[in-house]
């Protein structure tokens, strides 16, 4: 074994800075990214939030709600190819209709089926995305439907990402084992952090441009917690950030509100690699890397992304900064202990 010597990062280790700021209103600040891609195509985010492909995330109510507050949803891959058509076909936007497809099996008879019901974003979703079925599967695509935005991952490290920048993948997924429902790391003893895994991925992104080459964007995805974990991925390298737990429980997430023994409303949240997911989509289940839970019902998504955006407005004005580009140039981060972690958080409660 080759043990690198040096440490990984997860969000609680750092904390950004704050800096001189001229900022007088939240209305200054822009957290827009136009995307342009394949020489022609473009689309826009107003905000840097994807919805998880996952199958109490992200279906098509999801996805309207979500892009009619600026930012993307995925559908999730966890169904039959009739089933993921069909709720293709009821997203609203026709710029974004995404989908998530696997890398074998039926995926390419699953494409040109939502191809034909007006795909342009998909996203390759495989929990280890440096992996040679995922090269194929992105060439398979920018041959075979070369309009489509190609989102493809997870990765962990600069090399991992450069290989699916080179491949053709528009947009990476950057961490491996973080989710809230992740178990990766200890079933297989694997992963990096998600702010590790940015900072690796943008140092690479800075070689790629240096070469005077189109690197891809990148995805903070898994480990999400807060929306001070959103603008220190973000200031970290991150152009988006992909949301499972954070928008679990709102009422656009597929499945029934119900009461728990408390009478509290409660909604579930699976871990793709759950035992019940699996079960659900195919009836069984091998190889499991994930949990399952209830979580509190939220009420809508976009009570829940408006305060998360008006947070991520704050933190960007803390950092003196009027836009996601300025906030990963300009944004300063140090080491915290634990101590200073745990006086980050609301501490009167620990107080007798
Ligand atoms: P969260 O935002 O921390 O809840 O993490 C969501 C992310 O976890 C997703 O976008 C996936 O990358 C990842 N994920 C989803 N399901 C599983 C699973 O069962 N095991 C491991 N990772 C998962």
């Amino acid at each position: 074994m080759n043990i690198l010597q040096k440490k990984v990062i997860s969000f609680d280790d750092i904390i950004l800075v704050p800096q001189y700021s001229e900022i007088t209103s939240r209305s200054e600040i822009d957290t827009s990214t136009k995307i342009n891609y394949n020489k022609d195509k473009s689309f826009e985010l107003k905000i840097p939030i994807i919805s998880s492909p996952m199958s109490t995330v992200t279906e098509a109510h999801m996805c309207n709600a979500i892009r009619s507050l600026g930012g993307l949803g995925i559908i999730h891959r966890y169904n039959s190819i009739d089933f993921q058509t069909k709720l293709l076909s009821f997203v609203n936007n026709q710029d974004v209709k995404a989908a998530a497809v696997g890398v074998s099996g039926d995926y390419k008879e699953r494409l040109s089926s939502l191809s034909d019901k007006g795909l342009s974003i998909v996203c390759i979703d495989v929990a280890h995305g440096d992996h040679i079925l995922v090269r194929k599967a992105i060439e398979h695509i920018r041959s075979e439907h070369s309009d489509l935005f190609v989102i493809a991952g997870n990765v962990a490290t600069a090399e991992g990402y450069k290989r699916l920048s080179a491949w053709g993948a528009h947009a990476v997924r950057a961490s491996v084992g973080s989710g809230s429902i992740c178990t990766t790391r200890l079933q297989t003893g694997h992963g990096i952090p998600t702010l590790s895994a940015v900072i690796e991925c943008y140092k690479a992104k800075k070689d790629i441009l240096d070469e005077g080459a189109n690197p891809a964007y990148i995805i903070a995805d898994g480990g999400i917690k807060n929306s001070g974990d959103i603008v220190k991925s973000i200031a970290a390298g991150a152009d988006f950030v992909m949301l499972g737990s954070m928008l679990s429980g709102t009422k656009e997430t597929p499945g029934k509100i119900i009461l728990n023994n408390e009478g509290k409303k409660i909604k579930r949240y699976n871990g793709m690699a759950s035992k019940v997911a699996q079960k659900n989509w195919k009836g069984s289940y091998s190889s499991i890397e994930g949990v399952s839970t209830y979580v509190h019902y939220k009420g809508t998504v976009s009570k829940v992304v408006n305060e998360i955006m008006s947070n991520v407005r704050s933190g960007m004005s803390y950092s003196g900064v009027t836009s996601l580009e300025e906030l990963r140039e300009a944004s300063v981060a140090v080491m915290q202990t634990s101590s200073s972690n745990s006086e980050g958080n609301p501490h009167i409660f620990n107080r007798r």
